[in-house]
């Protein structure tokens, strides 16, 4: 129990979708929480829904009598502000407002102890501008839990201009016992996980506005060949279409419109149209029971002839899941020992089969004069039940198809696209990279906070960080200046760490960063 950190109850302001979930998680620690809401009867209201949701689980067998009605006895609901004089922290979980929190926090300062703690919950506010109305901002943090909060393990801690260490230290401490994962950062734009996961919803959408394939098929390219819990668009759908694309359009304004933030229009006509997914029975799905869900499209090849000749060149360590798939499926590789320092690509009977580094297929085969199929990034080839594949449009319809009754014959679905540079999965962890570098070199959070957030906080499969350094900082350079050159736009513009990791003139640390702003 970790009440013994604090000396004196935990006050949750604010008895919404946050505020309740974040009472639960403090009761269930060991602390008294008070309970408040402008309006009481969303207090009363969300208590009694507590109450029921984990009495459920005891009579299920899931949970212990003693220990749910010991919780919820913690949980007390006040009516009036003045009560949380005792408190030792105020965790607010109120409307998204500036001038609201802010309010909200001078309140409280003046019937709270100089010791007690503010934290807020905010997802898009700076925390340095909430706590600048207080008269001493040093005792003040954000608190980021994510939806649910008794469920999910991230917690970010956000570090305001003023907020001391000792305050930092103590929420960290707390957080740790409250059972989460806290991950330590700036007050910047999006704090972690709302700005660096950008490009995950971004990629996708441009790709199906650039019309690549149909949401379905985008989705498993992501989620079945790339190894994501979820695909964008289906996320996008369960998180809300207008809810994503005001995080978005929040991140963008305060990046001073920076283009790799764009929001997307495709996104922005679906909330137009009140189509914001699950919640309103469509979006980029349709959820009445009456309609038949899409399903991705697989390139199948019944009877086409398999390769007579496999080929290994390069060096694998970059790949090594599918290195381990080849291995598995007992391919008879024959090793070409000149280049083991150069990329790595198969040869099956006359064509190239390699990762793409951002370049169209066409481009590829155009210059080594020869059939190519480019395959796109996966976090575990041995895992993925799908391969996404683009082949140059020289190549004859049945060289191609070897490619696919190859992969077929490993297990895998295929999914071709159209021949669209960096195809999806790559040109996605590319930019997940870029934005969690730019963060890094920015002093934002660690490296190795960037990447326990993008895991904890959004179930990524691998850390951003962790998944470039085991592709080479040279790939994902090499894939941005790539789609850089092709869309010669700024978005896909390399962050100046990148190109340093990529000539080897620094390396990752994945310790704490130095912390150079005062
Ligand atoms: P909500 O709308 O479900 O609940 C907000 C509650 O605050 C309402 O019950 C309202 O009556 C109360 N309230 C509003 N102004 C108040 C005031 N001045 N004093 C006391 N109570 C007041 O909102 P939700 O979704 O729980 O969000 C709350 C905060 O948490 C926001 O800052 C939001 O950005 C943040 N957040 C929300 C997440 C989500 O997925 N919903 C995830 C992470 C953060």
């Amino acid at each position: 129990m970790s009440s013994f950190l604090l000396q004196g109850p935990v006050a949750v302001i604010g008895a919404g979708t946050m505020g309740i979930g974040i009472a639960q998680v403090a009761a269930a620690a060991g602390h008294n929480v008070l309970l408040f809401d402008v309006n009481v009867e969303a207090s009363t209201r969300a208590l009694t829904t507590l109450q029921q949701r984990l009495r459920q689980r005891v009579e299920a067998g899931k949970a212990d009598a003693n220990d749910t009605e010991q919780l919820l006895e913690r949980i007390q609901v006040v009516t009036a502000l003045s009560e949380l004089a005792p408190c030792a922290l105020a965790i607010e979980a109120i409307a998204e407002r500036l001038d609201v929190k802010q309010s909200l926090f001078r309140d409280l300062e003046a019937i709270c102890s100089q010791q007690t703690l503010f934290a807020s919950n905010t997802s898009s506010l700076s925390i340095t501008a909430i706590a600048s109305a207080l008269k001493h901002p040093q005792r003040m943090a954000g608190l980021h839990f994510f939806n649910p909060a008794p469920v999910m393990k991230l917690v970010e801690i956000v570090r305001g201009l003023e907020t001391t260490q000792a305050t930092l230290n103590l929420l960290q401490q707390l957080a740790v016992a409250w059972k989460k994962q806290p991950a330590i950062c700036r007050s910047a734009p999006g704090f972690i996980v709302n700005r660096v996961a950008r490009p995950f919803y971004a990629e996708t959408l441009r790709a199906l506005e650039e019309q690549v394939a149909s949401p379905a098929t985008l989705d498993a390219a992501l989620r079945d060949a790339g190894g994501f819990a979820m695909g964008p668009l289906q996320l996008t759908d369960l998180i809300g279409q207008d809810v994503n694309y005001a995080v978005t359009e929040s991140v963008f304004r305060a990046f001073g419109h920076d283009p790799r933030f764009q929001p997307s229009l495709v996104q922005q006509e679906l909330v137009n149209a009140g189509h914001l997914g699950r919640k309103s029975g469509r979006g980029f799905y349709r959820y009445d029971s009456s309609s038949i869900q899409e399903s991705p499209a697989f390139s199948c090849i019944e009877n086409g002839s398999l390769p007579q000749r496999i080929t290994a060149h390069g060096c694998w360590s970059s790949l090594p899941h599918f290195a381990a798939l080849l291995q598995q499926n007992g391919i008879a590789i024959e090793e070409q020992k000149e280049s083991a320092e150069s990329a790595p690509f198969l040869r099956l009977d006359e064509v190239i089969f390699m990762l793409s580094k951002g370049k169209l297929s066409s481009e590829v085969a155009e210059e080594m004069r020869t059939p190519v199929v480019q395959f796109d990034l996966s976090a575990n080839y041995q895992q993925a039940s799908v391969i996404t594949i683009s082949a140059a449009s020289c190549n004859t319809a049945a060289q191609t198809a070897l490619v696919i009754r190859f992969l077929q014959s490993l297990g895998k679905n295929v999914i071709v696209l159209p021949d669209y540079p960096a195809l999806l999965t790559l040109r996605t962890v590319a930019m997940l990279c870029n934005e969690a570098l730019d963060a890094l070199n920015k002093g934002i959070a660690s490296a190795a906070d960037l990447d326990l957030a993008m895991c904890r906080g959004v179930n990524y499969p691998l850390g951003p960080l962790a998944w470039g350094q085991q592709l080479g900082w040279q790939h994902i350079l090499a894939t941005l200046e790539n789609l850089n050159a092709f869309y010669a736009e700024p978005r896909y513009r390399p962050t100046s760490l990148l190109r340093q990791l990529a000539a080897g003139y620094v390396s990752l640390s994945f310790s704490a960063t130095q912390d150079l702003i005062p």
